[in-house]
């Protein structure tokens, strides 16, 4: 019998409990805290570089204001994004973090953002130059996804071997079917919401053929139960709460020692 895999801890923008989300330093810090894979969002400047930054705005993370989508790449650059940490950090290109990745090793799991799907799919042709680029070994451990599902879709039809998954938030995919989009596009994993996920769900994915990669379990409980209903990945912004529930699962679950 082969044993489960283990489940993927991926940093949820890094390791962004512990340092400013979504810069090299929140990079680093998530694999030197033992996560195999990290998380970030790209979107597109005015001048169309592609910047590592979850909001729409650079408001809440960085000293600046404004639209990610109306500043040109300068202007990004010469923000704090780690503002909030008083550490003085700059907003990434998609290029630095797929250099830090080649050096760490590991998975980077890359999510198009966008303010609307038109906006997705638009970033998604700047990105699809940059990863048809890529080497085989990057290639291999990249992971991209989207909740605007016509971005992934358009990157999966233009780069056949590229790994892509379908994001899910919000009431109206309780009762939608959210395996039936990833199927359809060959994706290789559903990414659900905490919320969203069932043991159910997970159970029916796996039927299919498909991965489950729950965002974002901050909770040592929430990660334990994860964990039991045998997900594949969780994105946490805690990496090492994942990597210590998953070892005191796995203890608990080793046969006892009987007799001397
Ligand atoms: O990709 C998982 C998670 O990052 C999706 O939500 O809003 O944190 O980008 P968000
Ligand atoms: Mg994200």
């Amino acid at each position: 019998m082969t044993e489960p895999q283990q489940v993927i801890c991926y940093a949820h923008r890094g390791a962004r409990g512990h340092a400013p989300e979504n810069t090299l330093l929140a990079f680093d810090l998530a694999f030197d805290l033992g996560a195999e894979a990290i998380e970030c969002d790209v979107q597109r400047s005015r001048d169309g570089e592609l910047v590592i930054i979850h909001d729409g705005t650079v408001n809440r993370t960085t000293n600046g204001v404004g639209a990610v989508a109306a500043l040109v790449f300068a202007d990004l650059r010469a923000l704090d994004a780690g503002r909030v940490w008083r550490i003085p950090q700059r907003i990434p290109t998609l290029a630095e973090t797929l250099d830090l990745v080649r050096r760490r090793g590991g998975t980077l799991n890359l999510e198009i953002k966008g303010e609307s799907v038109e906006e997705s799919v638009g970033t998604a042709e700047a990105v699809e130059p940059v990863l048809r680029a890529l080497e085989e070994p990057l290639r291999a451990r990249l992971l991209v996804s989207s909740f605007a599902h016509p971005a992934v879709a358009l990157l999966k039809e233009r780069l056949p071997w590229l790994r892509v998954a379908t994001l899910y938030s919000g009431r109206e995919w309780q009762k939608a079917d959210m395996l039936a989009p990833a199927l359809a596009m060959g994706a290789e994993a559903i990414h659900p919401s905490v919320a969203l996920t069932t043991a159910e769900l997970v159970t029916r994915a796996h039927d299919a053929g498909l991965r489950v990669n729950v965002w974002t379990a901050n909770r040592s409980a929430t990660i334990r139960k994860l964990i039991a209903w045998s997900v594949d990945g969780l994105f946490s912004d805690y990496p090492e709460r994942v990597i210590i529930a998953r070892a005191q699962l796995a203890a608990q679950s080793e046969p006892q020692q009987t007799g001397r």
